[in-house]
């Protein structure tokens, strides 16, 4: 019998000889970067045309050019939202863990399971796997925040689940600072199950952005520079088990050297100007722009400006940990 007889008389049986097959390898993802300019024209557009109550959300994907789905990597995703003025973005959950980092504005609060947590310029938000949330506005001016999430990784593994809930607010049960008071200080041993997920919580910028200048040079990462990791005040572990938020600072001039991981990470600059060095190409970026380091290719970052500079950032380093596929090499 002839090769090519065998392999169609297989393929009508849905079967397929390994002879057909190259060795398998991880494909090279090329990096990416979205600027802010045209993305916050998109926004303020969306803001005037779309009613709040016309879409789930009044958010903006960041979609890759460079993957075969509609996302920012493949395992994570960064959308923008803006709400307006006395607009309510109405209860749901899902088990896709989600985080808001806001960008820009004040006066407005997500809830979450209960709780409000209020949301100013740099705080992060936590909206963990299965728990309800709405967004309020209240302030006089919109607010747009950055969502990361973890869907494109739940949506590979087909285990989606998202639920409505029947009114659009949900009722608030605990006293606002309530998750800080319980979690963030000394707190009882027992711990609650769930809490492993992740925690609703909020990280205020002024208390993280104490905590980076307080970092001396001992602190430093030859790699990430002045880096802090958002950690799961419940099990000290990482903010999810499928997504890390880290924050880092550069000094004016600070160059780190090169390395590779694993893990694929997307930035988010917050303040100051620099690059970006992934494989052989430059990201160049600023204050609000966003930008993909996918995995296995060399990186190193740079501030070009005399101030510092500081990136927020979503990884999935947890699953790479948790699955033993997590390495790491540093640059010669
Ligand atoms: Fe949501
Ligand atoms: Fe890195």
């Amino acid at each position: 019998m002839k090769l090519e007889e065998l392999d169609s008389q297989l393929e009508k049986n849905q079967l397929s000889g390994f002879w057909r097959t190259r060795v398998p390898s991880h494909t090279t993802e090329l990096p990416y970067l979205w600027k802010w300019e045209p993305l916050l024209d998109g926004l303020l557009k969306a803001s005037e045309t779309i009613g709040i109550d016309q879409a789930e959300r009044r958010a903006i994907r960041l979609v890759s050019p460079h993957l075969p789905i509609k996302s920012t990597s493949h395992t994570l995703q960064i959308t923008f939202s803006i709400v307006n003025p006395g607009e309510v973005a109405k209860a749901h959950r899902h088990n896709m863990a989600a985080i808001r980092f806001v960008v820009q504005g004040k006066g407005a609060y997500t809830a979450v399971d209960g709780e409000k947590f209020f949301m100013e310029e740099g705080d992060l938000v936590l909206t963990p796997n299965w728990t309800w949330h709405d967004h309020h506005n209240e302030s006089e001016d919109p607010i747009i925040w950055l969502d990361g999430l973890d869907g494109p990784l739940i949506q590979s593994l087909n285990v989606l689940f998202f639920e409505d809930l029947e009114k659009p607010e949900q009722e608030i049960t605990r006293q606002t600072g309530e998750s800080l008071a319980r979690m963030g200080f000394a707190r009882t041993p027992k711990q609650d199950a769930v809490h492993r997920r992740g925690t609703p919580f909020r990280y205020a910028f002024k208390d993280t952005y104490k905590a980076l200048k307080a970092m001396g040079p001992a602190d430093r990462d030859p790699y990430d520079g002045t880096l802090l990791r958002y950690i799961n005040p419940a099990t000290g572990g990482y903010t999810y088990p499928t997504m890390s938020c880290e924050i880092q600072l550069f000094n004016g001039k600070e160059t780190t050297q090169s390395h590779r991981h694993t893990s694929a990470a997307l930035y988010h600059v917050v303040r100051g100007q620099g690059r970006t060095k992934v494989g052989d190409s430059y990201l160049e970026w600023r204050k609000g722009d966003t930008f993909t380091v996918p995995l296995w290719q060399w990186h190193n970052h740079e501030n070009l400006g005399n101030d510092e500079a500081i990136l927020f950032s979503l990884s999935d380093r947890p699953v790479m940990e948790a699955l033993q596929l997590y390495r790491e090499e540093a640059g010669s």
